[in-house]
């Protein structure tokens, strides 16, 4: 699907689509054509419950007196609802609402109202990131999928004054979307192709957009003395492998770097705390947090962001192999601080444990950001809604949480604290991987809390949306690439050319 602007035309065929703000009052241009079509659209939208509310759309099919296929009315509702989030769901509706009707040609004529703050440029920009958002499909094991039950979307134009500025605002845009795509793939991926070694080789990729990427393999990761991250990765034939990547994209900054870290077990059986089996094929997803920090790295270089980025991901694979280590076992992590393994399916904080400590302790970062998707206790908290933010930080908490609110990558800060800190206690090392039930979200962050020196750091938990079981705006069903837009709009809003 290609999408590109251009200055405000009619075509003669396809699909044309149209807009109208609440009332329903139809744009100029919306106005115009029913005209000529002899006041088709306005008899269509009368015999409809359509009001140009905002994300409502109406169709109308082969309209007489017109070559067009068909003409669709979308609602941006009143000027206030107009943001560029609200574009993107408008978009994201529009192309769910084209996929699928053997169109090909879409042309989207905006021409917004004078009450409307947001430029038309940036209006035509965020409904395109929205259709390209939406557009996203994991086709690539359907052999047998009849072309009819494809998408069949191949051009979208937009056509809008200053097409030159919102082609400029959606290079960007595309640029992340990229990102977003690549984590989509990557979570998508089942794990019996996407494993340690594979992913680490498909992430060397990155440096064609110039990141540095470096790959540890199970010996040096051994000379490093990481032996929780070890640990976990023994009861696999996989090997594991640290991937560190480095964006320089403020070569002469004297800023610290940002760092960005993520859990990547790429298939969670729980080890010998074996999983259920009842949807235990979900557990494909468990690298979602390293998921993001890759399409992060891969929208900061696509864009090239004036930051200086790190991100480092832990990939291993927790099966329970012969080798795989045992509930009671103690390793010992990168940091020296020894840790008795009560549960093997509380993998994903001991994998953490030695990529936070390796990443503040060889970069000595601005800040530390870890995503994972680390709890199903955090899906019993906050639902799917909202991620779980936990951090040592007010200022980035604020930062991150308002990023959120931007992108709609909601995020919702949960406490910590000394009592929680109190269950991990152990008899015989420095603390047990697990606490009791009671708030598992919380003492899984007061873990990696452990292996946090005196610098700020978030942890997000993202067990609850990184995936989707429903159609969203923007997002269909399955990955969603939950953190990429977030974490590239806390760096884009803060730290960027400062
Ligand atoms: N990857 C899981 C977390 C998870 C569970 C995500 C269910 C989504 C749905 C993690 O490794 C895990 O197994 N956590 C355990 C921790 C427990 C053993 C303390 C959990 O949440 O049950
Ligand atoms: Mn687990
Ligand atoms: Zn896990």
């Amino acid at each position: 699907m290609r999408i590109t602007f251009a200055e405000p035309a009619l075509p003669k065929k396809g699909t044309l689509v149209l807009f109208s703000a609440d009332g329903p009052a139809l744009s100029a241009i919306a106005r115009a054509v029913d005209k000529d079509l002899g006041g088709a659209i306005k008899r269509a939208i009368a015999a409809s419950r359509f009001k140009g509310g905002k994300g409502q759309i109406l169709a109308v099919s082969a309209p007489a007196k017109s070559a067009l296929d068909r003409i669709l009315v979308a609602g941006v509702g009143k000027p206030g609802d107009v943001t560029p989030l609200a574009m993107e769901a408008l978009g994201g509706k529009i192309y769910a609402a084209l996929a699928k009707t053997g169109g090909k040609d879409i042309h989207i004529a905006l021409d917004p109202a004078k009450a409307i703050k947001l430029p038309g440029a940036e209006m035509a920009a965020h409904i395109a990131y929205g259709i390209r958002l939406k557009s996203y499909r994991f086709d690539k094991y359907r052999t047998k999928e009849k072309p009819e039950d494809r998408p069949s979307i191949a051009k979208v134009s937009i056509g809008v004054k200053g097409a030159a500025a919102a082609r400029k605002a959606y290079g960007i845009l595309d640029k992340i979307a990229d990102g977003v795509f690549w984590t989509r793939d990557f979570v998508s991926e089942p794990a019996n192709i996407l494993y340690p070694e594979s992913y680490a080789n498909q992430l060397k990729t990155l440096s064609k957009l110039g990141v540095k990427v470096e790959l540890l393999d199970e010996p040096r990761m051994k000379k490093l003395g990481m032996g929780a991250l070890l640990g976990v990765a023994q009861g696999s034939i996989r090997k594991p492998y640290l991937v560190v990547m480095q964006w320089n994209g403020a070569p002469g900054s004297k800023e610290k770097p940002v760092a960005f870290i993520g859990k990547g077990v790429t298939f969670d059986t729980g080890g010998i705390s074996l999983k259920p089996a009842t949807g235990m094929e979900d557990m494909k997803f468990d690298m979602g947090g390293s998921g993001a920090v890759v399409g992060l790295m891969k929208a900061l270089a696509g864009r090239k962001a004036k930051v200086n980025a790190i991100g480092v991901v832990g990939l291993v694979e927790n099966m329970p192999g012969g080798n795989a280590q045992r509930p009671g076992d103690v390793v010992t992590t990168m940091s020296g601080q020894t840790v008795e393994v009560i549960n093997t399916d509380a993998e994903g904080r001991l994998v953490l444990a030695d990529a936070l400590w390796y990443t503040q302790d060889r970069f000595k970062p601005k800040f530390m950001i870890n995503l994972a998707t680390l709890t199903g206790a955090i899906i019993v908290s906050l639902a799917r809604e909202y991620a779980g933010l936990f951090s040592n930080n007010d200022d980035l908490s604020k930062k991150l949480t308002s990023a959120g609110e931007a992108e709609g990558e909601k995020l919702w800060r949960m406490p910590m604290g000394e009592t929680y800190d109190k269950q991990l206690k152990s008899d015989i090392a420095d603390m047990k991987n697990v606490g009791t039930r009671d708030g598992g979200s919380i003492t899984a962050a007061q873990f990696l809390q452990r292996f946090v020196n005196d610098v700020p750091w978030a942890h997000l938990d993202i067990a609850g949306t990184a995936w989707t079981k429903t159609e969203l705006d923007t997002v269909p069903k399955g990955a969603t690439g939950f953190g990429v837009r977030l974490l590239n709009r806390l760096v884009a809003d803060n730290y960027e050319g400062k």
